[in-house]
């Protein structure tokens, strides 16, 4: 998080105060800074440079078509989970030949959408899903480049909600039965298979099951070449952790070390689909305290961001740092709960904090809030989704506008029979 640093008691992104920004647009905003999601994608690129690859930045993670653009300028390519995503990549001008495509509720119009715009490949997830891919690309008079997206059944140590890979998850094809699917899916007239695709999870902070995971992947290729199946690409996914705490995930260059020297004795083109490594901290929430309470003896600070604008904390249990964008002349602490305006319990960015003695009208930065943020965010309770903002040096940039009540009842309508009068 170099780019975020303190300047005396100003907390500053770049070459702006943070403060400066939020007095301009007011808050909550979520604020990017693009030298560091350029610096994040470089690093991990270079990483990997000896091996002839392709990263395809997970769009899910941050989908606003201005990051997207940085990606694309840099000739990255995306890895995208619906029809939504391929229309943001495109807005944002990608090369659809550096398109991937997974998920395993891919709609008939999703897939016509994404084979018409020539993307790279589809991840496949299920053999039904096969089949479908098969029929529409027949209807299109085209072959659709395929990948199967193999289960290889290997704990990433992480959250439940986003271990991906495991035996009983709902991803992919269990790596047991790889083989025949394989052999199905070349025996269709419609498909053209040129890859495998894992992805075991996300926020991994070892490299051990990166490590498991490629080799499983690698033993199966060399299976299929046997079998007369030979395939161009080995997409190894995503899921490398950041620090959102205490955590020390490998570094790309750590991760590299390991995973080189076993990619480099293969011929494929590697394809890369990190998502939070690349933006999670290169982004922060700013949010205003509102009021601050005390209930039973314990304190609460009420800021105007809820959880439908940032819902990691709630439903992870995520850990997100809380810093003030202005530091306290005083030094006092306080033992307090950060919560927001929603009607829900569930509804708190951080809990039983540690933090500066926060005062009503103090700014507070929500850190690691620039991958799964903007993208999870909702309009529920009927708020307004807030702007983000790119900085690049001392300038910043408006890349999402305020919502404004108009656009809370965009598209709906009140049917005749209830009309008065
Ligand atoms: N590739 C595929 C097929 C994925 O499903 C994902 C993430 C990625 C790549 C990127 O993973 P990353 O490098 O960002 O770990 N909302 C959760 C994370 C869900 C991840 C879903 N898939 C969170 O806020 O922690």
């Amino acid at each position: 998080m170099d780019d975020f640093q303190y300047h005396g008691q100003e907390l500053f992104l770049e070459k702006i105060p943070v403060q400066k920004i939020a007095s301009e647009i007011g808050t909550p905003f979520y604020l990017y800074s693009y030298n560091t999601i350029l610096n994040h994608l470089r690093v991990f690129t270079n990483a990997f440079k000896e091996i002839p690859h392709l990263i395809c930045f997970a769009e899910k993670a941050n989908s606003n078509i201005a990051v997207l653009r940085i990606f694309i300028k840099e000739g990255g390519g995306l890895d995208i989970i619906s029809g939504g995503e391929l229309y943001r990549a495109l807005q944002a001008s990608a090369d659809p030949q550096k398109i991937v495509y997974a998920g395993v509720g891919k709609t008939r119009d999703e897939i016509r959408y994404a084979l018409k715009s020539n993307i790279l490949m589809f991840n496949i997830e299920s053999t039904q899903e096969l089949f479908v891919i098969d029929e529409v690309a027949e209807e299109l008079n085209t072959k659709a480049r395929v990948a199967l997206r193999i289960n290889p059944d290997v704990d990433p140590k992480t959250h439940r909600y986003i271990a991906t890979g495991l035996k009983d998850s709902k991803f992919g094809f269990s790596i047991a039965n790889a083989v025949q699917e394989y052999q199905l899916a070349e025996r269709l007239e419609n498909i053209d298979v040129v890859g495998i695709h894992k992805h075991i999870g996300s926020q991994i902070t070892q490299t051990a099951p990166f490590v498991d995971a490629v080799e499983k992947i690698i033993s199966l290729a060399d299976v299929l070449k046997k079998e007369g199946i030979d395939i161009k690409y080995l997409n190894v996914g995503g899921g490398l952790g950041i620090t959102y705490n205490d955590e020390s995930p490998p570094h790309p260059k750590e991760l590299a070390a390991e995973l080189v020297p076993i990619l480099s004795k293969t011929n494929y083109t590697i394809i890369f689909e990190p998502g939070r490594v690349i933006v999670g901290n290169a982004g922060i929430l700013v949010t205003k305290v509102l009021y601050t309470k005390m209930n039973e003896g314990k304190n609460f600070i009420v800021v105007d961001a809820g959880m439908n604008d940032f819902i990691r904390p709630s439903l992870y249990d995520s850990y997100q740092r809380i810093l003030p964008v202005t530091k306290p002349e005083a030094s006092d602490k306080i033992t307090a709960d950060v919560v927001g305006p929603i009607c829900e319990s569930g509804d708190f960015l951080a809990k039983d904090r540690i933090l500066p003695n926060f005062q009503k009208d103090n700014l507070i930065a929500v850190m690691s809030a620039g991958a799964y943020g903007f993208t999870m965010s909702s309009n529920y309770n009927s708020r307004c989704r807030v702007p983000e903002v790119l900085v690049k040096d001392d300038q910043h940039y408006v890349i999402r506008k305020r919502e404004e009540y108009t656009d809370l009842i965009k598209g709906e309508k009140i049917p005749e029979f209830l009309n008065h009068g």
